[in-house]
């Protein structure tokens, strides 16, 4: 039998395995093209890490089967049983019947209402962080990003605002926090999360700094002089379990907070900043764009009401959404048995999936490594995609896309409409996976006034 052939009703193993390390070494090494090379081998592939085997669904009809018509079969697998202990149980971790209850307590506040008042509020944000770039010297565009993203979140969900402290804490803790509960979930025992070897100690103490923060975050919101006032926190706190009638515990408050703060900053800002890299390489579109900006809104202050006559920006967002999908794996476990492409999936199964390698695929889109926001157009010969899940699908499906969508296209309007952005170098553009995101490693670039 050929290494990667498979009795019926089973998986192929994927070719590349290791004794002891199984398929770790691709997977790190080379995420995203790896994950891409297994749908050449069927629509299930089994890999291994360590000795767990993992099955990799490879086709996008059975990837909205899993996270759609499969939801309640499926739970969200090991990274987050480990994530839960130290990073609590808010939305973006828990599942079954607690995560829809809690689902149907957070969703309100990004309603429409809401992401009016956080579009005003971004957009002021935006045009002050702008206003302070300095221009003519080359610099990293991913800070500026992350800093403005933490900002608008952490404002617009908590109305509070953060001292210099709070803020550099919050900047170290979540890049470390997310890569580390990937990382983490990838040792071949829990006994070695207790060595006391520097990696674990860096983790270890961004968790503590990220809930120390959130605390602080959440008392000074809850302080009494700033009242009930509709934002999410202040819901949350306020908001009555329907079946229970009692008020959400003061540590779920805080477990949400959390989840917010991770789902919420680390992806807006990765997609900005591989949107502004890509215009930064290709000047006529970014002329285009910063035209389409400046024809609503000529100091790039869009309102809410201008977001839908920002169509072109919309196209290069979905474009980077596409191209340079921030979550490169989503995990499910089975809770019941499941049959994808004839094979079976026993409870306890766990499966993945990368949206980043489904959205390159040449079966869904031609030329696929190009750059071409024209895809987005909706005219002839252009169709809408078979797949396209930068947010997910299902019931976890990102509960903040509306509010991502307003912030990116408020910041793009802002930047686009007061600066010209280009690369100080030739340094190729490259993307580095290592952390929850596939995170954009490319040249420095030089902001010049329009
Ligand atoms: C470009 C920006 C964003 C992208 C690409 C993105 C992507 C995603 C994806 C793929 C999921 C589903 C995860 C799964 O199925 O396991 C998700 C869930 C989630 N996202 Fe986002 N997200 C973005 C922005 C945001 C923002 C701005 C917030 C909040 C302010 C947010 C909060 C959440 C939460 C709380 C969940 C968990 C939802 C649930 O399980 O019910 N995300 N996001």
């Amino acid at each position: 039998m050929r290494e990667d052939a498979a009795p019926p009703g089973s998986a192929p193993r994927a070719p590349g395995h290791l004794p002891l390390l199984g398929h770790l070494l691709p997977l790190l090494t080379r995420p995203v093209p790896f994950l891409q090379s297994l749908a050449d081998h069927g629509p299930v592939v089994r890999i291994h890490l360590w000795r767990r085997p993992v099955h990799v669904l490879t086709d996008p009809g059975l990837v909205h089967r899993l996270l759609v018509q499969d939801a309640a079969r499926t739970e969200k697998g090991f990274v987050f049983d480990q994530a839960r202990g130290l990073l609590g149980n808010g939305l973006f971790i828990s599942e079954g019947a607690f995560h829809l209850r809690q689902r149907r307590l957070v969703q309100p506040a990004f309603h429409r209402d809401g992401i009016r008042r956080y579009a005003a509020l971004a957009a002021r944000l935006a045009a002050a962080a702008v206003s302070r770039w300095e221009t003519g010297r080359p610099a990293p565009i991913e800070p500026r990003m992350h800093g403005l993203a933490r900002d608008i979140v952490v404002e617009a969900l908590f109305a509070t605002r953060l001292t210099p402290a709070q803020k550099a804490r919050i900047d170290r803790a979540v890049p470390v926090v997310l890569t580390g509960f990937v990382q983490r979930a990838l040792y071949p025992s829990p006994l070695l999360e207790k060595l006391p070897v520097p990696a674990n100690r860096h983790f270890d103490a961004a968790v503590r700094d990220l809930r120390t923060t959130v605390d602080e975050i959440v008392d000074q919101a809850a302080a009494p002089q700033q009242g009930p006032d509709g934002t999410l926190l202040s819901l949350l706190l306020t908001t009555r379990d329907e079946e229970t009638g009692l008020a959400m515990p003061p540590a779920q408050v805080r477990d949400e907070a959390v989840s917010l703060l991770l789902a919420g900053t680390e992806t807006t800002a990765t997609t900005l900043a591989w949107l502004f890299h890509e215009l930064a390489r290709h000047q006529d579109l970014q002329d285009e764009l910063s035209e389409e900006v400046r024809a609503v809104a000529p100091d790039g202050a869009v309102s809410p009401d201008d977001l839908p006559l920002l169509e072109r920006t919309g196209h290069a967002i979905s474009e980077t959404l596409r191209l340079h999908t921030p979550n490169w794996i989503l995990m499910r476990r089975a809770t019941e048995p499941l049959r994808y492409g004839g094979v079976v999936l026993p409870p306890g199964a766990e499966i993945l999936f990368s949206p980043t390698a489904l959205h390159r695929s040449p079966l869904l889109h031609p030329d696929p490594s190009r750059f071409d926001p024209d895809r987005w157009r909706q005219s002839a010969g252009h169709a809408p995609p078979r797949l396209f899940i930068p947010f997910g699908a299902g019931r976890h499906k990102c509960v903040g896309e509306s509010f991502a969508w307003t912030e990116m296209l408020v910041v793009t309007a802002a930047v686009l409409a007061r600066l010209r952005l280009s690369p100080a170098t030739a340094t190729p553009l490259r993307e580095s996976a290592t952390a929850a995101t596939v995170r954009p490693r490319g040249p420095l670039l030089v902001a010049e006034p329009r």
